[in-house]
């Protein structure tokens, strides 16, 4: 693959703990997800994000870094990080991680040393007053220290936010980004990118400062020192003028695309997205990106079979009633939408297998700090990174050998990888098929739209495979073709069905 890789990619989120279990814990490993790379490479992704493995306390499921140079040893040792990236890089596989700048743990050697040492507090936020800011999970974010002082966490307490003022912060991250492109890793993605600078006085807004800007410049010359790596922001703003600074040529090359993620399923409302996004990123010559969940958000075949099928961050909505057979049949539709849009396309681990929200976890259970911080208002994040089912009829489903982590539930003996191999209709071969075709006529480059009528959202690419997706109530004819390559759903003769979307050549 090409220095410019990432442009076009498949890549596949692994959240870890939730993959599968190599050494019998419950919880997902390494060595869980290097057995099953040969499972990733004929699914036909082009790379794996994975989210934090760094050694953690868990105070908010790994974005809690205790030490940005290991790895936690729940998932295995660094050396065996290093073989995981050579083994993928093998198998043609770019490996990306999470860096989580804009705080880091409790249990850091910077914030032991801060409580031991007041003259060190200064790499992160401590006062001696508590300031106004709630905290993102609900609370205030400010939490005090036995000898009275104060510090800065927007997210859980267990995340005090580092001082981007202080060059030895700016010194550090240098230092963890050479420490794992030396080691291979293909390329960075930015944890809650936009938050790191803050306001003086600490009050008002601190989402998107201007500073911000220079530390990606930073970053992107020590990037641009390696061949081949890429960086991703995890930029949560509507405003695109906003957003398109972070794409500019000597920062960022690729953002995450959540306006397409938040959208509504309704045909105008994504073709606006749609077309924004193109906008903003075709001056900038930056490849956008399409992304429909994550493991921040309620699972795609839940959303889409809501009332509501709009993403709000401050109201999930989490446990709202949903036709999943709906929902399901739409989240094949945008998978084939997904792929087929010019640039990179991400693949929340799971999806794939069209797994729906879990809703039911029992309390008890509940292991997002949002559930503890909100009083117990906001189920959160739980349901959607629940462990993935591999094989056979019932729990673990081929997971590992113990009890995983969080309960799956029984219903999904159908949707395990196993039972989905062998049905030729499942999404997983929908996606196998989708990703097989993307790679040969899909990925970087333009589109051109074809009018068929307000419901439809059709285009063509360059190698003039033509997506037609239907979001309105009735059957439309297709356009003239020689060939349906691939259809989310039956079609009806020449017509295609309701929520339904199909790739023609
Ligand atoms: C965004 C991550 O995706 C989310 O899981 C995390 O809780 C926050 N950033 C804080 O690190």
């Amino acid at each position: 693959m090409s220095e410019t890789w990432w442009r076009g990619a498949a890549i596949y989120q692994v959240y870890l703990r939730s993959f599968a279990d190599g050494n019998g814990d419950g919880v997902g490993d390494l060595a869980g997800l290097r057995a099953r790379l040969p499972y990733l490479s004929a699914l036909g992704v082009n790379a794996i994000w994975l989210n934090p493995w760094y050694p953690s306390p868990l105070a908010d499921g790994g974005y809690d870094v205790a030490d940005y140079r290991d790895i936690d040893p729940v998932f295995g040792t660094l050396a065996e990080a290093e073989e995981f990236i050579a083994e993928a890089h093998g198998l043609n596989i770019r490996i990306i991680i999470d860096v989580v700048p804009n705080h880091s743990s409790t249990a850091s050697a910077w914030f032991q040393e801060a409580l031991r040492d007041p003259s060190v507090r200064d790499r992160f936020w401590f006062r001696d007053e508590p300031g106004e800011w709630q905290s993102i999970f609900g609370g205030p974010a400010w939490t005090q220290v036995p000898d009275g002082q104060w510090y800065l966490h927007l997210f859980d307490p267990g995340q005090p936010d580092l001082n981007w003022t202080n060059p030895e912060v700016h010194r550090e991250f240098h230092d963890v980004l050479r420490f794992w492109y030396d080691r291979g890793v293909d390329g960075i993605r930015i944890d809650s990118a936009a938050l790191l600078a803050k306001p003086d006085g600490l009050t008002g807004s601190y989402e998107d400062l201007d500073e911000v800007h220079d530390v990606y410049r930073s970053w992107r010359r020590i990037t641009d020192e390696y061949d081949g790596r890429v960086l991703v922001g995890e930029v949560w703003l509507p405003d695109q003028e906003r957003l398109a600074r972070y794409l500019r040529s000597d920062e960022l090359h690729t953002v995450f695309n959540f306006p397409f993620l938040a959208c509504p399923w309704e045909p105008a409302g994504l073709r606006q997205v749609i077309e924004q996004t193109l906008a903003t990123h075709a001056p900038l010559g930056a490849p956008p990106t399409w992304v429909l969940s994550n493991h921040d958000v309620a699972r795609v075949v839940t959303r889409y079979g809501r009332a509501d099928t709009s993403w709000d961050h401050a109201d999930r909505r989490d446990g709202a009633p949903s036709d999943l057979e709906l929902g399901y049949r739409r989240a094949r539709a945008a998978a084939l939408l997904a792929m087929a849009l010019p640039g990179g396309v991400y693949i929340y681990q799971g999806e794939e297998l069209g797994l729906p929200e879990v809703d039911d976890i029992p309390d008890e259970l509940r292991q997002d700090p949002m559930w503890r911080r909100s009083n117990h208002t906001v189920k959160g994040r739980d349901g959607c990174r629940v462990p993935l089912p591999w094989s056979g009829d019932e729990p673990p489903f081929g997971f590992g050998t113990a009890t995983p982590w969080l309960p799956q539930p029984d219903a999904w003996n159908k949707l395990t990888v196993e039972a989905q191999t062998a049905d030729l209709g499942s999404m997983l071969n929908l996606y196998r098929d989708g990703l097989r075709i993307r790679a040969e006529r899909l990925g970087d480059g333009t589109l051109t739209w074809l009018d068929l009528g307000p419901d439809v959202l059709a285009f063509t690419r360059e190698s003039g495979l033509t997506c037609v997706v239907n979001l309105g109530a009735d059957p439309v004819p297709l356009p003239a073709h020689g060939t349906v390559l691939l259809a989310s759903g039956a079609l009806d003769g020449d017509r295609l069905p309701s929520d339904t979307a199909a790739w023609l050549a």
